[in-house]
């Protein structure tokens, strides 16, 4: 009997302790007033996960290579996609590009620091996997206490792409983090809630004009207001967009009008689905299992989406519908976690 019993625990430990040794660290929580023990983890080359003004992101070192390897691990990130990479001020950001274009300083003056990463040539100065081997480096002057006091008192750049599971929308509380990246990294920093709630618009300023690669709240209009010029790129030309983004645990459809957006809820309750939908405001005469409300204006719906998303269980509802929004930046965020378009 006992022989029994080795010869079925053992295979079943053994495996057991392989993934937990694989897969699980010890995630200190910290405070956002007291963060020296988050600074001295970032100089040991470990990874940390902390609030900036659009999400928070997940960060290390980005002239060591392992350090940046382990953003990779953590994340469950294709090594094709590049980090970008946050820097204190812009001095920083002259050391890791080089040939910047002068519309670039321009740029900087009225939007950095803030939701604004400049995709440049790269001076080749951090590691390799931070930039998945391309020649230019995407750079951000965030606008956020935390970040700029972990920036300044590392005196470190760290990549730091949003801190979310690869897939996943990005992390706008520290519960998301926590959900997502919990016994993967070595500290969480605590900063409440982000503001913006969107990742910061990419602008490629490798041309003789900027063209926006992902939007954001820096508009093509904003950019335009200041150097005249500035083109929005085929969705295609980002190196992420080939992955998809932003997946709740259902099936997400938008609809493009109010007209199609009734159509498929009739339909889908038809045929027997638990319905959730995604609205501006909860109104009364809707009959469906979840409602769940982004609020009106553009800022707040921004800053109420990825929690929204996260909010969404298979264990309350079949698929989920959501109306369409007037705000580009949320419709273009939507439509990258949809399912299917209609
Ligand atoms: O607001 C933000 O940008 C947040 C916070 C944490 O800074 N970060 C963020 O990181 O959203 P991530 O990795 O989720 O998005 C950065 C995007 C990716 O889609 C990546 O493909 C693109 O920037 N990117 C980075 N380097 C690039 C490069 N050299 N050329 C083109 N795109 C680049
Ligand atoms: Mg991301």
């Amino acid at each position: 009997m006992k022989s029994v019993q080795a010869f079925f625990s053992w295979p079943f430990r053994l495996k057991y302790k392989i993934e937990t040794r694989e897969e699980q660290m010890d995630t200190k929580i910290i405070n956002d007033h007291s963060i020296e023990e988050a600074i001295q983890l970032l100089q040991a080359g470990q990874v940390v996960a902390f609030p900036t003004e659009t999400v928070y992101g997940i960060g290390a070192n980005a002239l060591d290579e392992h350090a940046v390897a382990k953003i990779f691990t953590a994340k469950g990130r294709p090594s094709d996609n590049p980090l970008n990479v946050l820097v204190p001020n812009t001095k920083a950001l002259y050391y890791l590009a080089k040939n910047v274009p002068t519309y670039v300083e321009k740029l900087m003056e009225v939007f950095s620091p803030g939701p604004i990463t400049y995709v440049l040539q790269s001076a080749g100065k951090v590691a390799e996997n931070v930039t998945a081997n391309l020649s230019t480096i995407g750079v951000r002057i965030p606008n956020h206490p935390v970040a700029l006091n972990i920036l300044h008192q590392t005196g470190l750049a760290l990549a730091a792409p949003s801190a979310n599971l690869s897939g996943r929308p990005s992390p706008t509380a520290v519960d998301h983090v926590i959900h997502d990246l919990m016994g993967k990294v070595s500290a969480i920093v605590d900063g409440g809630s982000t503001n913006v709630g969107l990742e910061s618009t990419v602008v490629d300023c490798t041309g003789e004009v900027p063209t926006i690669l992902r939007s954001g709240f820096i508009t093509v209009e904003d950019i335009r207001r200041v150097v005249g010029a500035c083109n929005l790129a085929p969705s295609i030309q980002m190196p992420s967009n080939k992955y998809k983004h932003y997946q709740p645990e259902v099936p997400l459809i938008l609809a493009r009008t109010e007209g199609q957006f009734q159509d498929i809820v009739r339909k889908k309750k038809a045929a027997g689905n638990r319905i959730g939908v995604i609205i501006s405001l909860s109104f009364d005469d809707i009959n469906v299992e979840k409602i769940f409300s982004l609020g009106t204006d553009e800022v707040e719906t921004a800053r109420n989406l990825y929690d929204v998303l996260r909010a969404i269980k298979k264990s309350e509802v079949d698929v989920v519908i959501s109306a369409p929004f007037p705000s580009d930046i949320v419709m273009d965020r939507l439509a990258s976690a949809a399912t299917k378009i209609v």
